[in-house]
């Protein structure tokens, strides 16, 4: 059963991964030489991402510093990309420490963020890395190993700002007395560059409020004798999965209407995505919110920097802090790597299980694509396309563990066309948490291996994402 205009996700996709989609061969031969599945990042889409947030630093601000946020992903692909870029990188965990090192960062370009406990901080307080500290324990510890001659670099992270959901992150604005106490009693071991926040939201007013505080402390800080020179904005800058917002909208509608038993059932085994139904009608939010996204990080960066300041006669971020001479650090990581990866998945067979019930099993797993469990709504790109003559057909994409809730999709994804056993699915847009978050070894089946992908002259080079070099790859692009 097919509706009259079936409700589709149409993903937005880079133009050089669609070139490399479209390149006669070019994924086949992938295929051929790595076999299914696996994943793709494409470092040169991050380049680009990269060059758009510096231009919009470079027109706002006179001074800052981008940190690649590393756990997005786990390639060190895109790390020898940011490295050679000459950015700087945020770690949060001793083995992501060591991968920034082994792709040739030095400790001056090194954060160190998130809980990190004894062991870790234990190894940080002499290396010279800027130690961005979650917590009043973490903060008096590090001055207790630091040793007598090093003053550790930290910054500090902040949470608790009004009207902002509640955060297991940074130290609560509540305690921000303590912590100033500790950082003036220690300034011989702590050499304080600033305060942090990160915050996962699309409100430009939420971070407003929380730069608004930060400013505030930097105040009391120059106060105390301290000389902080650096405002930490985070991360959490949003991607756009979606080309067309309109049709995001009339999908979830769809899904909607079909909850209310209307129209074609979409949803596998009852899901109902965060709504529920009550007198006969749909409430709540759904979960996959983000993917409706359609507002690019850098117009979210650039009205964060544009927005004015009660506090500050209305002068904008940017000004302020120019202003006080602090330099803005940001952490993006999802924006960075945003479709700058895909995952491609053969179909292994097609299962009808009952009226209008369609299971399309693939050879990958849920946790291979989807970021800690959520549902991920972009629909795929099935290959080869559709000859035009075909009916677009809505299914359920399948697992290959043998447990009832692999489900790749618990909502239904209509394709162009029925898919047969050696199809090959592509999911857009993955290289931000999708590979790696959930990423499990279930079933004993091995991790799906990561290949780095570029263009040069010749056409598309794919090599191990652990063999990839950066300059070699753009003294081709370059030479195109
Ligand atoms: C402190 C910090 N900075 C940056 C990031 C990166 O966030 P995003 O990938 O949303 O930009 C995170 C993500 O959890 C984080 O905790």
């Amino acid at each position: 059963m097919t509706p009259t205009v079936a409700p589709t996700l149409p993903p937005e996709i880079d133009p050089l991964v669609r070139a490399f989609l479209d390149a006669p061969g070019a994924l086949a031969d992938v295929l051929t030489r790595f076999g299914s599945p696996a994943h793709l990042v494409f470092p040169q889409v991050f380049t680009a991402n990269l060059a758009r947030f510096r231009a919009v630093l470079d027109a706002r601000v006179s001074g800052y510093r981008i940190c690649y946020a590393h756990k997005v992903n786990q390639s060190r692909a895109f790390v020898r990309e940011a490295e050679r870029a000459g950015i700087a990188i945020d770690v949060a965990s001793p083995e992501e420490l060591a991968s920034a090192r082994g792709a040739g960062f030095d400790a001056a370009r090194i954060e160190v963020t998130g809980p990190k406990g004894e062991g870790f901080l234990r190894d940080l307080v002499d290396t010279g890395v800027t130690v961005n500290v979650d917590n009043l324990w973490e903060l008096r510890r590090v001055a207790e190993l630091a040793g007598d001659s090093t003053r550790v670099p930290v910054l500090v992270r902040l949470s608790g700002f009004p009207a902002t959901p509640i955060s297991r992150f940074g130290i609560p604005l509540s305690q921000a007395d303590a912590a100033l106490d500790a950082l003036a009693a220690q300034r011989d071991r702590i050499a304080l560059r600033g305060f942090a926040f990160h915050i996962d939201s699309g409100e430009t007013v939420e971070r407003v409020r929380a730069v608004e505080a930060c400013l505030a402390l930097t105040e009391r800080a120059y106060g105390l004798g301290l000389t902080p020179s650096v405002l930490d904005i985070g991360g959490g800058f949003r991607q756009v999965f979606t080309a067309d917002g309109d049709a995001f909208d009339r999908y979830v509608l769809a899904l909607r209407e079909a909850l209310l038993g209307r129209g074609e059932p979409m949803t596998w085994g009852g899901n109902t995505f965060g709504f529920h139904l009550e007198g006969g009608a749909v409430h709540g939010t759904p979960v996959f919110h983000k993917y409706a996204n359609t507002v690019p990080a850098t117009r979210m960066l650039d009205d964060l920097l544009g927005a004015g300041l009660a506090a500050h006669g209305g002068r904008s971020v940017a000004q302020v802090t120019a202003e006080n001479l602090l330099d803005i650090w940001l952490e993006p990581g999802k924006a960075l790597v945003d479709h700058a990866g895909i995952t491609v998945a053969r179909v292994e067979f097609v299962k009808d299980v009952g009226e209008g019930i369609t299971l399309v099993n693939l050879d990958v797993s849920r946790d291979t694509v989807t970021p800690a469990d959520q549902e991920v709504m972009v629909d795929p790109v099935l290959l080869p396309a559709a000859r035009g003559d075909e009916q677009p057909v809505g299914v359920f994409l399948a697992g290959r563990l043998c447990l009832e809730r692999d489900l790749v999709t618990n909502h239904k994804v209509w394709l162009p066309r029925r898919p047969v056993p050696g199809d090959v699915v592509v999911f857009p847009n993955t290289a931000a948490y999708h590979m790696d978050l959930s990423a499990a070894t279930a079933s004993m089946h091995p991790r799906v291996p990561k290949l780095a992908v570029t263009q040069g002259p010749d056409g598309f080079q794919v090599c191990r994402d652990g063999d990839y070099e950066p300059a070699a790859a753009v003294a081709a692009y370059r030479g195109a």
